[in-house]
This record gives structure tokens, C-alpha cells and sequence, in this order.
């Protein structure tokens, strides 16, 4: 069994591993200096992708913020109208749907049942629907008009990690080519974005690398039995998944919240053993995140902070800081999740959980 993981102890850690290879899989053949090609995918007309006004992405799970991250970008690199759901939820609104309406189904695995559900109906209503998926094979992938496969390899970790990864660069690859065929990103800005896209995998390896600093910071917290993950704008989602992930696999209570919404109601938890972990590259929103982080600190939280390279002004206000490497905006949740995963992982071997395979979670759930 050690074999099948190459030497690491755990599936999930191995994965964690592979995510700089998932990357370059992932964009290899699609992606040049020149621009997107998913011609061998997607057999759009120039004329289709014009004429879409919507942009429906519809998940559960770590797949649901994916979507979410991938809602931002849309929302950047084209005129879309955009909107994110749940599968189990979407499935029962009133959604409304016409031709020019590109739903896409994420899942890992093609067999979520709600997630299937969901493109069943919409596509009954006219949607055009595309699949996100790391199984070729899969019930979902059948069933769409379209698909995009993650290339990941298969994923054997309950808690997704490396699948994340892919979906988000498969959907970036997708927001990527909608912008540049609508022109709603000029050639030079779409250039320029592709060539960052092309060094990601190397970044992604640079922030693996990391991996002590965060085990030590995970010793640190592992006695904590409840968490506050804050994050703004793009690192919303990234706290979401981060925050999930520890749920997961350590069993530790975590909420996540966009961290201009903490005065509604978490502030209320804070307190000395509740500490905070903030997602915080350093971005056009990190001022309003240093400034929350203050709020938390008044309530004598412990603070832990997700801070690029550089960044020395953050290290006067938090306790610990996990450290990534400098990135466009945009790029960010590729380098920034990274530690959390990590930081889920080594919490759950400190605490002496399953990890690979954690109480009452499936890995795809095909029932509703
Ligand atoms: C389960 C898994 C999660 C996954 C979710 C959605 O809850 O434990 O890791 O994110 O299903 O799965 P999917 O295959 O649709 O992406």
C-alpha cells in the first residue's frame, strides 16, 4: 500500500504532492502563449459563444468552491451574468434558462446525484451543459452536451484536494477562452494571463515546498477545538475550502466567512480559544482583511494569517503566518489553498484521525 502512495503516508498527502503536476496535466495541449485551445473539446462556433448572456455553475462540496472562485474570474474576464448554486438546491428553484445559457456541472467524480439531477432538469428547460469532471466515463459526462476533463489521475482521499485544483484550472482555461472569443479581454491583458497560467505549476511546487512551516504551525493549533477561517473577494471560497477541509478530516468545528461579514454575528464567538485563520494575499482588498483581523485580535483570538512573500506589515498584528509566494490577484486561491490543505492534514495526524478515509463522509455521494 505504501507503494500506491509513492512513499507518503497518507492518499491525501500524496495528492497534496501532485498538485503542480495536476496543473501542468491539466493546461498541457490547451494552453499556449497564443491562447486557448479547447477545440478538441468543445466544438463552439465562434457564433455560440456570442451569443451566450449566462453563466450557471452548479456543485457540491469542494466542487461548489471551485465554482465559486471560478464565479470571480467569469465575472473579471467577461460580460457574463454569472451565478453560482448548489446542485441539491438548484435543482428544486425556479431557474430560468434559455439557449444562451451555458450551465456547467462540476463534479470530480460525474456521479453526485444531486449534481446530476440538477443538469437533468436544466437541460429538459434548454440550457446548453457542460461537465466538469475528472472521470471520462462518468454518468455526468454522458449526459452533457459538453465536457471538460481535469486530467488529475484518480483521486483516492475522501477529502478532494489535488481535484480541486484541476477544477480550477480547467474552469480558468474556460473563462479564459470566453473572454478572449467575446472579446471582452484585449489580446494583450489575454496574453499576458495566459503566460501567468503557464508558470503556475512552478509556483504551485514553490508553496508545496513550504510543507514544515505549516506542520509546525498545525502542532501549534491542533488543541484548539474550534476555528474561524475569514477571507475577502477571491479568498472567500479558499476559506470555505480550507475551513471544510479541516471539518473533514480532523473532526475540528470550522466556520468560514467572507471576513467583511464577521461583525454580523461570528464576532460573537471570538474569544482567547478560538482562533482565526485569515486568507490574506496581498491584493487589492487586503487592507480591508488587515483591518478585520484587527477586530479579531481585540478579542484576543489567535491569529493566524495566509500572507505573501514580503508582506512584513502583517506579521506585527498575527501570531503565525503561513507563507505564500508573490501572484497575480486572480492566481491566488492556486497558491493560497495549499497551506490549508496542509494545515487540515497535519491537525488530522496530530489528532490521529483516518485522514484517507474519515467518519461518515463518502467520496462521491450518489443518493440524495
Ligand atoms: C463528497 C466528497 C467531497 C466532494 C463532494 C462533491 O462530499 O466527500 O470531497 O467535494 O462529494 O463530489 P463531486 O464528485 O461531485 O465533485
Amino acid at each position: 500500500a505504501m507503494a500506491e502512495k509513492d512513499g507518503f503516508p497518507h492518499y491525501m498527502a500524496k495528492e497534496i504532492h501532485e498538485q503542480g503536476a495536476v496543473l501542468r496535466s491539466t493546461l498541457k495541449g490547451r494552453l499556449t502563449e497564443q491562447g486557448v485551445d479547447l477545440s478538441e473539446e468543445l466544438d463552439w462556433s465562434g457564433e455560440f459563444v456570442r451569443s451566450l448572456k449566462q453563466v450557471h455553475l452548479v456543485a457540491c462540496g469542494t466542487s461548489y468552491y471551485a465554482a465559486l472562485v471560478a464565479e470571480r474570474v467569469l465575472e473579471q474576464w467577461t460580460d457574463l451574468d454569472v451565478r453560482v448554486d448548489i446542485a441539491s438546491e438548484y435543482r428544486y428553484r425556479q431557474v430560468r434558462v434559455t439557449p444562451q445559457t451555458l450551465a456547467v456541472f462540476v463534479s470530480q467524480s460525474g456521479e453526485t446525484a444531486d449534481t446530476l439531477a440538477a443538469q437533468r432538469k436544466v437541460r429538459s428547460l434548454g440550457a446548453r451543459c457542460l461537465a466538469v469532471t475528472n472521470v471520462r466515463g462518468a454518468t455526468l459526462a454522458r449526459e452533457v452536451h459538453d465536457r471538460l476533463l481535469l486530467k488529475a489521475g484518480p483521486e483516492i482521499g475522501v477529502a478532494a484536494t489535488k481535484t480541486f485544483m484541476g477544477q480550477m484550472a480547467t474552469l480558468y482555461l474556460l473563462a479564459l477562452k470566453l473572454g478572449w472569443d467575446r472579446g471582452t479581454l484585449n489580446p494583450a491583458e489575454a496574453e499576458r494571463l495566459a503566460a501567468a497560467l503557464i508558470q503556475l505549476p512552478y509556483q504551485v511546487e514553490r508553496t508545496l515546498e513550504r510543507e514544515e512551516q505549516v506542520r509546525r504551525v498545525a502542532e501549534k493549533y491542533s488543541k484548539y477545538d474550534n476555528f474561524l477561517y475569514l477571507g475577502r473577494g477571491i479568498s472567500f471560497p479558499v476559506a470555505l475550502e480550507g475551513a471544510l477541509k479541516l471539518k473533514e478530516i480532523s473532526y475540528v468545528h470550522a466556520e468560514a466567512y467572507a471576513a467583511g461579514e464577521m461583525k454580523h454575528g461570528p464576532i460573537a464567538l471570538l474569544e482567547p480559544d478560538v482562533p482565526v485563520m485569515t486568507v490574506m494575499p496581498r491584493d487589492s482588498l487586503y487592507e480591508k482583511s488587515l483591518s478585520n483581523l484587527q477586530e479579531a485580535k481585540a478579542r484576543r483570538s489567535p491569529l493566524v494569517a495566509v500572507a505573501t512573500d514580503g508582506d512584513d506589515l502583517v506579521t506585527r498584528h498575527v501570531d503565525d503566518v503561513l507563507r505564500i509566494p508573490w501572484s497575480d490577484e486572480v492566481f491566488s486561491p492556486f497558491l493560497s489553498v495549499i497551506p490549508l490543505q496542509q494545515f487540515a492534514y497535519h491537525v488530522a495526524r496530530f489528532r490521529g484521525r483516518e485522514i484517507d478515509q474519515p467518519r461518515n463522509l463518502a467520496k462521491s455521494v450518489t443518493v440524495e
